[in-house]
Formats: C-alpha cells, structure tokens, sequence
C-alpha cells in the first residue's frame, strides 16, 4: 500500500529530522520502494587523498589567529545556501574568511577554534585545535540521500569527513551537531556574523557585536599581505582575464548587432569554464555609459565611434579574483578627442603606478594620479584659470574623476575592507601587498560645464599591482594599455 512517507519519521528515530525535499511534489513512497532504496549502493569512498596545494598555507593562517586569540573559541561558518524561489537557490559562494582560513568552500561548513585548555597560543602553536564542520555524506539507511533536499540523490555526492579531513588536513565532525554543542559550550567565544543564522542564534548569549568585529577586522588584516599560494592565484586570476577581454574584442560585432549582454554573457562564458565565477558584476559600459560607474544593467545599444568601457575579473576556482578595466574604442580606432582623453588617464595610470613600492604610503599612488588629471584638466581649460595646486587644494577635479584610484585586490575585489585606517589608507605598501590602480574621467551626458563634444565620454584604465621587495609587478599587464597598442591588438583579434 502506497503511504504518504513510510521511511521512519524523525519523531520515531529521535533524529535530526530529515528535510523534506522543497519542490513540494513530494512523491508517495511505499514500504517496498524505501526498503529497496536503502541498499545495492557501492561504497565510494576515497583513501589515500593527497591534501589540497594551500593546505599548508592555511594551516599556517590559522596558527596566526590562534595566537591573536589564546583562551577563546573561535567561530567561522561558509554560510547556507540562499533562496531565490521556491526550491531554487542563489549560486553558493563561501564565505572569504572561512575559505582563507580552511581552503574548503562547502555550503553550511563551519571553522571551530577550540582552545586548548592551559595552552597561552602567544606563540602561534598550540593554541587552539581546529575543527572543520560539515555536512557528511548522505545516510541511504534513513533514507536522507534520496528524500532530503540536500541529499546526494539531489545535489551530488559530497566529501566524506574522513575525506575532508585528508584534503583539508582539518579534523573533520558532523556539522548538524554543532548548535547544540555551542549552546552548550562554556567560556569565551567570538564569531564571523553575516553567515549563517543557525550558527549565530546557537550564540546569541555570548558573542557581543564588538568581540566578533575584532575577529572579523583580524582576519581583514592577515590579509593584506598575500602569501605564495595566493599570489599565483591572483596571477591566475588576471591571465583568465586577459583571455575574457580577448574573448569580447572578437564578438564586438555580435554585440553591435544585440547588446552589452552580448560582452557580459561573453566575459562570463570564460569566467565559468576557466574559473570559480566572475569576481564582481562585470561593467560593460557602451558610450555614455562608461560615465555611470557601476553600469551592471548592461542592456544597452554598442555602437561603433563610441567607446567600450569593461571592467571584469574573473575569480579562480580557489576564489581570488582579478578586477581589470580597458576602455576600448568599439570600431577599434580611438577618434582624436576619445585618445585625448585616454592618453590623459593613462598618464595618470602610469604616474600611480610607479608611486607603489614597499614603504610608500597608501595614498601616494592615488595622489600622482590625481595630479596629473587635474593638470590635463586644467591645460583643456575647464577649471578656468584656476591653477593646478588649488584645483588639488579644493579637489575640484573630482567633479570627472569621481572615484579613488585603487583598493585592496584578493578573495574579495575590495579586499581588506573590515581592516582598520592605520593598517590600509594610512599604513605604507609592503612587499605581498596586492591593488588596483584605476585613475578615470568621466564627462556626464548632462554636463554643462565641459564642450558638448567630451559628453558621454568614460574613460577608466585597471590593472592589478603587485607590492615587490623592489617596486612592483603588474599582474594584468598581458592586455595592452598604451592607445596605438590597443589599436593593434584589436585590430590584429577582430581579424
Ligand atoms: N570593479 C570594481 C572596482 O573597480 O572597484
Ligand atoms: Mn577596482
Ligand atoms: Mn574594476
């Protein structure tokens, strides 16, 4: 006889109860049939694993916050999956601070940095013992692999905790357990917030909003200066980028014939067969677009005689990302005003980065670009006759420049963002450090104050820079910069 759902219910088992499947079609299931699922399955598990290539690398970054932290438990979870309807979901993207830290990107993992009891960790060993958490292999006895939303039968096969512990070189536990155990656990703790609400209702009691934010600002900080395994991937990064521009500048006649779509769709086909995703919603600014800084509608009409601006990072499968800008002419040759214009900001793009190498301050690199447009701004005659220094005394400039001229670049496109003033805008360049350089001019549609014929014109040039012991080295440097440059590498891609 066909019942609604005979496997044993969760009240009966006294376990965790299975998550009916969310399509809400959920089938009847005789005794027959959930007795016959339950066996006639291979066992597939994987000995022998080699650990992940920064396995070390994040052994070594949780060795640091071990000993920023001595005495506390330390929380940090991937996050869940979102919904975006119904049963289906946003793509899942780990959280930066738990993939930092453990190299794993799995849906409702979750760090615990359990102190070790007498241990100081003011060394940076010993300190704490690290748990990863996650959700194991589904169970096909109870039945969760085919009747759970997030059972195999569905999703895909996961890594067993055995496996995850040779990959990761983690110790490696059952994640559902884990609210239970944090309500019950005792002493001090501290958490990433933002993630995952199980974790965080499971801590309400003992985490404060301030404690956690210095969890958070901590590992913002460890991450300004990029170790081996990430400045390779950065590199990764860039180059898969390089291609993605390429890719665009040979179907620009397609996207003349469609849309912006057609450059996004494009950049985003790369972005996927060679990496984890895009690193940011790609800005794909035809004409006066390009004025309009985060342009990510990207419907617009691509003309030639106008100008493309792109800016788009592909981020690897290891989730660090490039952010790269070239502003290209679309029929490939830039008109005499367009290359004025370009020239100007990457004079301005060459002046910043040359002002970054180790001991610099942050702002230098900002400040040489911002002197040289403000003196082609001037020299074009629209500041009046206002000099260069009080134009940069008043940053009258800014009315075209709009923006800063670079930030912290890594997992996130703006790295770094929770680390304090005195450790990023007003600290000095080191070695390992990672930035984009991006000057740009922008001369709205609406613009009275500028000649008609500068109207709708964008122009932004980004390329990533690497802090060296000895200056630097530009990661994205693969795609030309210099206008006649870039009029023979399109010319020589469009065929
Ligand atoms: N693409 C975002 C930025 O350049 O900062
Ligand atoms: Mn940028
Ligand atoms: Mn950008």
């Amino acid at each position: 006889m066909a019942e609604e759902l005979t496997p044993e219910t969760p009240e009966e088992s006294g376990e965790e109860p299975i998550k009916q499947r969310k399509n809400g079609l959920y089938p009847g299931v005789s005794d027959e049939l959930a007795e016959n699922m339950k066996s006639g399955w291979a066992d597939t598990e994987l000995h022998g694993l080699e650990p992940i290539a920064q396995a070390e690398h994040t052994a070594r970054r949780r060795a640091a916050l071990s000993a920023r932290f001595p005495g506390e438990r330390l929380v940090i979870p991937a996050g869940n999956l979102r919904t975006r309807s119904n049963d289906t979901e946003y793509a899942f993207r780990a959280s930066t601070e738990y993939a930092y830290l453990t190299g794993d990107q799995s849906e409702d993992g979750v760090l615990v940095m359990e102190p070790v009891a007498g241990a100081k960790g003011t060394d940076g060993s010993g300190g704490h013992e690290a748990t990863i958490y996650l959700l194991p292999r589904s169970d096909r006895e109870n039945g969760e692999f085919w009747l759970d939303g997030q059972g195999e039968l569905w999703v895909g096969r996961r890594h067993s905790l055995a496996e995850a512990e040779q990959l990761l070189g983690i110790p490696a536990k059952d994640v559902r357990k884990l609210p239970e155990q944090l309500r019950e656990a005792t002493g001090p703790v501290r958490a990433v917030r933002g993630h995952d609400a199980a974790i965080q209702a499971a801590l309400t009691d003992k985490v404060t909003a301030e404690r956690d934010e210095e969890l958070r600002v901590f590992v913002s900080e460890a991450r300004l200066i990029k170790d081996e395994f990430e400045i390779a991937e950065l590199q990764k990064a860039c180059d898969s980028t390089a291609r993605g521009f390429e890719d665009v500048v040979r179907v620009l006649d397609r996207a003349e014939a469609t849309s912006e779509r057609y450059i996004e769709g494009t950049f985003f086909l790369r972005a996927r067969v060679e990496g984890n995703d895009i690193g940011y919603g790609s800005i794909c600014a035809a004409g006066p677009h390009a004025t309009t800084l985060h342009w990510v509608r990207n419907d617009g009409a691509v003309r030639p005689g106008e100008l493309l601006l792109l800016d788009a990072g592909v981020e690897t499968t290891e989730l660090y990302t490039a952010d790269v800008t070239r502003t290209l002419p679309i029929n490939g040759r830039f008109t005499p005003l367009q290359r004025k214009i370009y020239d100007a900001v990457h004079e301005a793009q060459e002046a910043g980065i040359a002002a970054v190498r180790p001991g610099a301050a942050f702002r230098d690199f900002h400040d040489a670009a911002q002197r040289v447009l403000a003196t082609r701004l001037v020299e074009w005659g629209l500041l009046g006759d206002l000099d260069v220094e009080k134009v940069l005394e008043l940053g009258l400039q800014r009315r075209w420049t709009l923006h800063g001229t670079g930030h912290m670049l890594g997992m996130d496109v703006h790295d770094c963002a929770a680390a304090r003033t005195e450790a990023y805008v007003e600290a000095t360049l080191e070695p390992g450090m990672c930035l984009t350089v991006e000057p740009g001019l922008y001369f709205q549609a609406d613009d009275l104050t500028v000649p008609a014929e500068y109207r709708g014109i964008g122009v932004r040039i980004e390329d990533d820079i690497l802090v060296t012991e000895d200056g630097n080295r530009n990661l994205s440097a693969a795609l030309p910069r210099d206008a006649d440059e870039v009029e023979a590498w399109m010319a020589q891609l469009k065929g």
